[in-house]
């Protein structure tokens, strides 16, 4: 974060050096001219982490929060091992390239299709990635038709902000086809009206950051076979699986959303989301090897031998990757339904109880056919209370939870919701304690009515809708 440096009056640089720790302060801006004591300092800079929300108690997250012994073993053991070294590096390597197949099994590539992908940081390189691809695929073909290349556009439904910067990166047009109050996905009747010849592809969500639905992919790749037929445009869809990624196949083995659907070219996850790695990974796959354009690829030979990189970063961690190796070993298909069942079953309690308090109005529950374990609420127009979801957000802060309220993206920004995401160490022990303290908070405003509504940026708003 860029922070605009404080006057501090000279008190952080020298005190760094008394005696007792408590009487220490940290610098802030610039980096002390002499060595410390590395216990000492380790314990201050624990202590400004205590300030931190509690990572178990952040029901706003789609990201992991929870890990076992032993993959702490592996982060350890891989903390000097660079993913982008794969001549130094070749069991690495090999185990990334084994998560990819994995992967392609598992989101049903064709056989023998020579379907390709990589590990990433995370969902949102993922996505750049399968964004540049239909840009580049779009590009590639209008040029050798002689067609302008100069105003591509993207459809898509309600969107992560990694794609409206993909779009403003790249200069793409982004047409993010509106939600209203009552219908919060993408259908193909409302997308198709924003496709036209200088569409690179339409990206559709498994789990909607807004409400954690599951877009209608199927639906929608029917709709453009049929758009195909009619008008002659071939367009490809990248399924931004960042969450529903990892839960669908274990949950809904059925929902044909993933390469089944020919029409479907590239596929984005976050491994640290619903595939249980820690933090900083996730994997893109294309089809085919020839939906990932040969100018996207580039060739180095100084770490050693060929290597093609396509990565944006080039340097990366590689405990992560061997974390989701791990954990596909470890866990299995049984294994992940399991514990993506159990998620689901937290939340489906939570939505029962949180609909019987009164005010509230569910807009999804939970349900694996629908969507990820997530639920999402908002307030009843008759509710009848003095309090908004700001309001409410901010007293549940009070007990350690973050549980984000948000407006809805266009068309439906009157529209106030809030969310819980439940994963893995999040069970119905807590999900009981969670609900206690809803009944706490609603008795509190019982007795102290609100005259001035919190704003969303009062709140604390929540970081996924970027404007
Ligand atoms: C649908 C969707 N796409 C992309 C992303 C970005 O993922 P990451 O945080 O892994 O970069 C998110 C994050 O929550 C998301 O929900």
């Amino acid at each position: 974060m860029i922070h605009e440096e404080r006057n501090i009056e000279g008190k952080g640089n020298s005190m760094i050096h008394s005696s007792e720790s408590q009487d220490l302060i940290l610098p802030k801006y610039k980096i002390p001219e002499l060595e410390s004591d590395g216990d000492e300092i380790l314990d201050l800079v624990k202590e400004e982490l205590f300030l931190d929300g509690n990572a178990r108690q952040n029901l706003a997250t789609f990201c992991q929060t929870y890990e076992d012994d032993n993959i702490h073993e592996l982060m350890d053991m891989c903390m000097n091992k660079n993913m982008i070294d794969k001549d130094e590096y070749p069991q690495t390597a090999e185990i990334e390239s084994r998560c990819v197949h994995i992967l392609g099994d598992l989101w049903n590539a064709p056989e023998g299709g020579n379907c390709v992908g990589t590990s990433t940081v995370g969902s949102s390189e993922g996505c750049m990635l399968g964004g540049l691809a239909m840009l580049f695929r779009w590009r590639e073909k209008r040029e050798k038709e002689g067609l302008p290349t100069d105003k591509p556009n993207l459809v898509t439904g309600p969107v992560q902000i990694c794609w409206k910067k993909f779009a403003r990166y790249w200069n793409v047009e982004l047409r993010e086809v509106p939600m209203d109050r009552e219908r919060q996905a993408m259908t193909p009747k409302q997308m198709l009206p924003y496709i036209d010849e200088n569409t690179i592809g339409v990206v559709a969500t498994m789990g909607l950051t807004f409400t954690g639905m599951y877009e209608p992919i199927e639906e929608i790749c029917q709709a453009l076979d049929k758009l195909q037929e009619e008008k002659g445009l071939d367009i490809s869809v990248h399924v931004d699986g960042a969450s529903g990624g990892f839960v669908a196949p274990f949950c809904a083995p059925d929902l044909k959303w993933d390469f089944r659907n020919p029409r479907v070219l590239s596929i984005s996850a976050s491994s640290h989301k619903f595939g249980l790695t820690p933090l900083g990974c996730g994997f893109v796959l294309w089809r085919h090897k020839q939906d990932l354009p040969e100018d996207l690829v580039f060739h180095v030979n100084y770490l050693g031998g060929d290597m093609s990189v396509f990565q944006l970063n080039f340097s990366r961690p590689a405990g992560q990757v061997i974390s989701q190796y791990y954990q596909f070993l470890r866990l299995g298909r049984e294994g992940y339904k399991r514990v993506h069942t159990s998620c689901y079953e937290t939340a489906q309690y939570l939505a029962i109880e949180i609909g019987k308090m009164g005010p509230f109005e569910l807009m999804f529950e939970a349900d694996p056919e629908r969507g990820i374990p997530c639920i999402t609420w908002r307030l009843k127009e008759d509710a009848n209370v003095s309090f908004n979801l700001y309001d409410f957000a901010d007293r549940l802060r009070n007990r350690g939870w973050q549980i984000p309220a948000y407006s809805l993206p266009p068309d439906a920004e009157d529209v106030v919701v809030q969310r819980i995401l439940v994963r893995q160490g999040f069970g119905l022990d807590m999900a009981e304690l969670l609900v206690d303290d809803f009944h706490r908070t609603l008795d509190y405003f019982k007795d102290h009515k609100v005259t001035v509504n919190l704003t969303e940026a009062e709140a604390g708003g929540f970081a996924h809708n970027g404007r």
